[in-house]
């Protein structure tokens, strides 16, 4: 059993999951662990030094060089600092995205980061985010929610998120990344749920989330009441 509450949350890519966790850990007064940023780490190194990321071997010799962690920043937010510098910004490019996918089916990969997570931010509650983490990670956890929205929703989600950082694209070049966007989407979607070890899958005693039709603060009320009705929320 966990020595802390510990609230996980799974879902594909672009279901909304990081806004939501990061949400209903700070309504709550928990800490934020978005494990995806360390697997997203492990690949941001990989490409670093362009090794070939089926190499299990000389990953974890690189990993042996490198640190990975978790810590707070000044804000008192979750900050991804590998060799001590800050990475939230470099690690979620669509390259690092593809890369992630398939370092994160390496079961070296996903050993080394174990104590990463369950030893993230010591002595606090955490809202747990990933694919993993109801099923593999914390499978005591005393809350856990599974989150779904429709394909074309996450599309035109991770659409938006890029053209952010692209505000004046041309439509020809909206067309180009929409089309990325399907791909990558089916790709990674199909990766994460049929690999062998930690598939993105359902806890059994998930609570399943649409996050499709309803707004994100409906979502997130819905979310929060649950924390609240298993008594996980102090007033
Ligand atoms: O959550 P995010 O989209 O940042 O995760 C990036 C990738 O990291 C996922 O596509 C998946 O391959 C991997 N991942 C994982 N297990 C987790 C979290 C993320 O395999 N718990």
């Amino acid at each position: 059993m966990n020595d802390r509450v510990i609230i996980t949350v799974d879902g594909a890519s672009g279901t909304g999951k990081t806004t939501l966790s990061k949400l209903l850990a700070e309504k709550i007064g928990f800490q934020h662990l978005n494990s995806g940023a360390l697997y997203r780490s492990v690949a941001y190194l990989c490409l670093q030094e362009g090794l070939d990321l089926s190499d299990q071997d000389a990953i974890l010799q690189m990993l042996s060089r490198h640190s990975i962690k978790l810590a707070l920043g000044a804000d008192g937010l979750p900050v991804t600092l590998v060799d001590g510098n800050p990475v939230d910004e470099l690690i979620r490019t669509p390259e690092v995205s593809e890369a992630t996918s398939k370092i994160s089916v390496l079961k070296l990969v996903r050993d080394y980061l174990v104590p990463h997570q369950r030893d993230a931010f010591p002595g606090c509650g955490m809202v747990a985010e990933g694919r993993d983490m109801g099923t593999v990670m914390f499978p005591d956890a005393q809350l856990k929610f599974f989150i779904t929205v429709d394909q074309d929703t996450r599309i035109a989600r991770r659409l938006a998120q890029l053209l952010e950082k692209e505000p004046n694209a041309s439509p020809e070049r909206v067309n180009e990344l929409k089309s990325q966007m399907k791909i990558e989407v089916a790709d990674r979607d199909s990766r994460d749920s049929q690999r062998e070890i930690a598939p993105l899958k359902q806890a059994q005693d998930a609570l399943v989330i649409d996050n499709s039709a309803q707004t994100l603060t409906q979502t997130l009320e819905n979310m929060y009441d649950a924390a609240s009705k298993r008594g996980l929320v102090k007033n």
